[in-house]
């Protein structure tokens, strides 16, 4: 009971490890009370879906971990409820790693970075194959053609990180809706020095 992503990830090394390094008692405040970090709220929701990109991390059966970058327009995560989040699993170079991996252990961890804002989140969850039957899922069949199933995700823990050392990055959309004042800007100033020329040149023709 408690903040239930520390809860999952505060095994007995990791316990050790902070009474070792003095830590122990910042996380043992954490522990008991009701549930907290385990239902997708409207921030997590909200932040799910704008994300263009995950990485996903499961677990072979030999226990080496493995991660895999998966991309999208804005929207391809879809949060379907306070506990699970969907995407559609799209056709690519067949090694099938996170499929096979999620076969045998379905446990798998959503890392989600927005390098804009300098905002990450961690989810832990189960990860299955969507029953074509769920009408929830329609949605991101429709809109991925190569889409060779759906995944599943249901959430049990989530964590929001500090945002220090994420360097932001931007993306061309951000890049390009940043820099629109800037452009009407030079067009407004670009627009009066050609006036401005004619007026010291009349007879100077207006370039084009
Ligand atoms: C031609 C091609 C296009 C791909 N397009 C995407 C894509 O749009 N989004 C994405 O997340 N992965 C894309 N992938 C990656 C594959 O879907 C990849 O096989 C999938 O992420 C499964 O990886 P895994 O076997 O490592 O788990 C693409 C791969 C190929 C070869």
């Amino acid at each position: 009971m408690g903040h239930r992503f520390l809860e999952i990830t505060g095994t007995p090394s990791v316990r050790a490890a902070r009474a070792a390094q003095g830590s122990a008692a910042t996380y043992a405040r954490f522990e008991g009370g009701p549930d907290t970090h385990d239902q997708l709220g409207s921030a997590e929701a909200g932040f799910i879906a704008a994300r263009d990109s995950a990485y996903i991390a499961s677990v072979s059966e030999t226990g080496w971990p493995y991660i895999q970058h998966r991309g999208g327009p804005p929207g391809f995560l879809l949060p379907l409820d306070d506990r699970r989040i969907a995407f559609a699993d799209l056709r690519g170079n067949r090694q099938y790693l996170t499929l096979g991996n999620i076969a045998a252990d379905s446990r798998v961890a959503l890392f989600l970075m927005d390098y804009a804002n300098r905002r990450r989140l961690k989810l832990l969850g189960r990860m299955e194959v969507g029953a074509s039957e769920d009408a929830s899922l329609a949605p991101l069949f429709a809109a991925a053609r190569r889409a060779e199933r759906i995944l599943v995700v249901t959430v049990e823990a989530f964590d929001w990180n500090c945002p220090q050392h994420i360097t932001p990055r931007f993306t061309e959309a951000e890049v390009t809706a940043g820099v629109a004042p800037l452009r009407r800007q030079i067009e407004e100033l670009e627009a009066e020095n050609r006036t401005l020329r004619q007026g010291l040149n009349p007879a100077q023709e207006p370039a084009a």
